[in-house]
């Protein structure tokens, strides 16, 4: 049931600041401002790598997952999509362990790559949001996204939970591997305890975002540039935008522009540039910069001290609530669904259903 939305996706990108906090609430212990005891798959303190793999959304719900275990828990992650992955004959070492991440719990490829990971003895965790999927009953141990069913063929609040487990876990290994105070881990629970609310907040920028999708819709090409977690979230504003729309879109780090995508610019080429202000904020105004100074269009999603410092002539902002940095991507990713959807109802094509699309992909 769609309720009163057009179409389901539209319904789930605003279901998320409910599926988000219901999510948190099995992994945070609000009242305690800790993460509570659960039932593990392995033990943060005694691995020292972890190897994630997934396909598309999820796959970049992994991305993020990566920057934040790394920096927070010290823990290096090797992410792969699982279709690589399956047949890369990774060698896994016996501190290691696994985490799949898949909505459906049945695309193929991330099964095959949990088969192989189990032959090899590797310890196994999945982030499912079917819980009684193959790779929820293959696992040693799951972390239930708790989502609801997702219909739209375009993953969004399953990507959402998925990061928001990602954070979750973050911080526990980081407590586990005593790689953070007390104190900052009690920040930055804090901070995620915050998500459901400010997700709240950015789908206030609904309107503004429907003034641009009706640029977008006249496009051909769009080019995403993030940095840092904004990166994989650039990816995924692009698959967005490719999935239900059908505009070329590619995302990119911005730090990479200039090793190829800037010849594409021109002023037909719209830039998403997204860009919270936060420690490496002015790193990527000056890949505005170069940008502007080709002439290119750029669409800058931020919040208002970033709106205030990157004051470029011509330049369209959509100004989001000021968040905290941990939590920046569940909330960015949300104007970024936004922007694909809207795009997407403009050129009038099968939101829910596009075309060629399966939503769970079980052959290889
Ligand atoms: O069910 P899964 O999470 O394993 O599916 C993975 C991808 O097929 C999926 O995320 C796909 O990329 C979506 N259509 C993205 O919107």
């Amino acid at each position: 049931d769609k309720g009163n939305h057009r179409h389901f996706m539209e319904k789930e990108i605003h279901e998320q600041p409910e599926v988000i906090s219901h999510t948190l609430a099995h992994y945070l212990d609000f009242a305690q401002g800790g993460i509570r005891e659960l039932e593990m798959p392995f033990d943060f303190a005694a691995i020292d790598r972890l190897s994630v793999s997934a396909c598309g959304t999820a796959y970049l719900a992994g991305l993020i997952g990566k920057y934040w275990f790394e920096r927070y828990a010290r823990l290096p992650v090797d992410i792969d999509i699982a279709s690589e992955f399956r047949y890369r004959e990774m060698p896994l070492s016996p501190m290691s362990a696994a985490l799949f991440v898949s909505q459906s719990g049945e695309t193929a490829d991330t099964l095959a790559s949990l088969r192989y990971c189990k032959s090899a003895g590797v310890p196994i965790g999945s982030i499912v949001n079917v819980r009684d999927s193959t790779i929820a009953r293959e696992s040693d141990g799951i972390f239930p996204t708790l989502a609801g069913p997702e219909i739209g063929v375009a993953s969004t609040k399953a990507f959402t939970c998925q990061l928001s487990i990602f954070a979750a876990l973050a911080v526990r290994a980081a407590i586990e591997r005593k790689t953070v105070s007390a104190e900052e881990s009690a920040r930055l629970v804090r901070a995620l305890s915050e998500a459901p609310r400010f997700a709240s907040l950015a789908l206030k920028v609904e309107e503004r975002i429907e003034e641009i999708a009706r640029e977008l819709a006249q496009v051909h090409h769009v080019l995403y540039l993030g940095r840092d977690t904004n990166y994989p979230l650039a990816m995924e504003g692009a698959l967005k935008l490719k999935e239900i729309s059908y505009i070329h879109a590619e995302g990119y780090a911005a730090g990479e522009l200039k090793h190829g995508p800037i010849a594409l610019i021109d002023k037909q080429m719209p830039v998403i540039v997204i860009a919270p202000h936060d420690r490496i904020f002015d790193k990527t105004v000056s890949n505005m910069q170069e940008v502007a100074a080709r002439g290119g269009r750029i669409i800058l999603i931020t919040d208002s001290e970033g709106a205030a410092r990157a004051s470029l002539d011509g330049i369209q902002t959509i100004i989001m609530p000021t968040v905290p940095e941990f939590i920046a991507p569940i909330i960015y990713a949300i104007p970024v669904q936004m922007l694909a959807y809207h795009t997407a109802v403009v050129m009038g094509t099968d939101v829910d259903q596009p075309r060629n699309l399966a939503k769970s992909v079980t052959v290889e």
